[in-house]
């Protein structure tokens, strides 16, 4: 199994230029499924899960041609509406074909998805089912390993959702678009990504309103058109690699991104010292003017957007442990993302955990290369960053984890001086 070999130490920098968003990417694939029509959608990032995604399209017999980060899809032809498990078992996001699917046929039959265990057992997917019903489908389980959800009529639905969602959000959202009447839904996810789905869908005769703010109104139509898609840059790798300079005490230009989706981030920047300016596509975070400056320590909750991303909990608890003082760190979306922390810990920072969902990080600590494995992507790319920072040599085995939310992390480090290679 391939794995990263890094040697701690080297300042970065230099610019990176971030990627489309895996999160925004992952939906617009089956959102191709609610039109007959061709589409094209630029800026892809090109990672492992992106190519499963058109892997079950084709397989439901969409045409598809891949030119670098440009698809052009053709689903006319798409005669199927089962998820073959050997495809679909695979990753989280092909649960997203389920709603598209069930619009477009009345049924769908598909397995429990995979994906990173950091929820509860095998993340579960009953809000999804839950929506579904609410629109009048209804569901055979097989003891929750396959599902067929069908429908003789769906109708509209007033759904309040009970716990924020985002892949629920856009799955009820992209399936309201087909369902005659008017579909209101409540307690949405207001993530930037769901925002850009309903913009191309309403671009293509979908009438979505309120999207980005708890409540959507979607009345549903005959038919939706297909055009040009550009996947927004992705707010997740900006940030990791915001985190990644703070942390590494360097100075890098983070180009092709929107630094207004990352806010939750840089308010804490302000508040602990980490000196950064920005433009609308750009951040330079900056080199602190004193080698021996130290930003603060400062307790961070997650929460769904605009609050601060579950996503880069992992990156800045390795932040923390270069920090002046105690953090506490609350994670509160997932039930098995503090996990990691271990690997941290052996590498030499000082974390208690004090429960599931809370870990204390104290610093500055010094960081010692070790042999890891990467648990899943975010837990990946925050060994990575502990690993810039440590003395010595560490090994990370299983980066597929790593590459399945960046592409081509290694050449991309390398360009600003990282010691990282890749050893196959
Ligand atoms: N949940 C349920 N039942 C469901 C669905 C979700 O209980 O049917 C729970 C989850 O277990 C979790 C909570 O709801 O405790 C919130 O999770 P959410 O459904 O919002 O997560 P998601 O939609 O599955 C997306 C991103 C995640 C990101 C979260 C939170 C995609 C493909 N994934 O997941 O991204 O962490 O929102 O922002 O959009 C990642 O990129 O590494 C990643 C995990």
């Amino acid at each position: 199994m391939p794995k990263f070999v890094i040697t701690g130490g080297n300042k970065l920098a230099g610019e990176i230029a971030v990627k489309g968003a895996k999160n925004a990417a992952l939906k617009i694939i089956p959102a191709a499924l609610l039109s007959q029509e061709t589409i094209t959608i630029t800026n892809l990032p090109q990672i492992e899960d992106i190519g499963k995604s058109f892997d079950l399209l084709a397989d439901l017999g969409a045409k598809i041609e891949l030119n670098g980060d440009t698809a052009i899809i053709n689903p006319e032809n798409i005669n199927k509406f089962e998820l073959q498990s050997k495809l679909a078992d695979k990753f989280r996001t092909s649960v997203m074909f389920v709603g598209p699917l069930l619009a477009r046929f009345g049924e769908v039959k598909f397995p429990h998805p995979g994906g990173c265990v950091i929820g509860a057992g095998s993340r579960p997917i009953d809000l999804f089912l839950e929506g579904f019903r609410a629109f009048g489908a209804t569901v055979d389980e097989e003891s929750g390993k396959y599902y067929h959800v069908k429908a003789k009529q769906l109708h509209a639905a007033d759904f309040f959702f009970p716990l924020v969602s985002v892949t629920v959000t856009e799955s009820l959202m992209m399936t309201a678009c087909l369902i005659p009447g008017r579909t209101i839904l409540r307690n949405c996810a207001m993530e930037p990504e769901i925002e850009a789905l309903a913009d191309y869908l309403n671009s293509q005769g979908a009438k979505i309103s309120g999207a980005g703010t708890p409540k959507m109104i979607i009345e549903g139509v005959e038919k939706i058109g297909a055009g040009t898609f550009q996947v927004i840059p992705d707010r997740i790798e900006t940030g990791s690699f915001a985190i990644m300079a703070a942390a590494t005490k360097s100075e890098m230009k983070i180009t092709a991104c929107n630094p207004e989706h990352i806010l939750s981030l840089l308010s804490v920047f302000d508040k602990i010292g980490v000196d950064y300016e920005k433009g609308t596509d750009w951040l330079l975070i900056k080199k602190p003017s004193n080698p021996e400056f130290n930003f603060k320590a400062y307790d961070i909750r997650t929460h769904e957007y605009p609050g601060f991303p579950t996503d880069l909990q992992s990156p800045y608890v390795v932040m923390m442990t270069q920090a002046q003082g105690t953090s506490l760190i609350q994670e509160v979306i997932y039930d098995r993302r503090l996990v990691w922390i271990d690997m941290l810990s052996q590498m030499g920072a000082k974390i208690i955990m004090c429960d599931p969902h809370r870990i204390v990080v104290s610093g500055p600590s010094k960081l010692y290369g070790k042999k890891l494995i990467s648990p899943d992507i975010r837990a990946g790319i925050a060994l990575v960053i502990a690993a810039l920072i440590a003395e010595g040599t560490t090994e990370i085995d299983n980066i597929y984890q790593i590459d399945r939310g960046y592409e081509k992390l290694d050449e991309r480090l390398q360009k600003l001086g990282a010691d990282i290679r890749r050893i196959e």
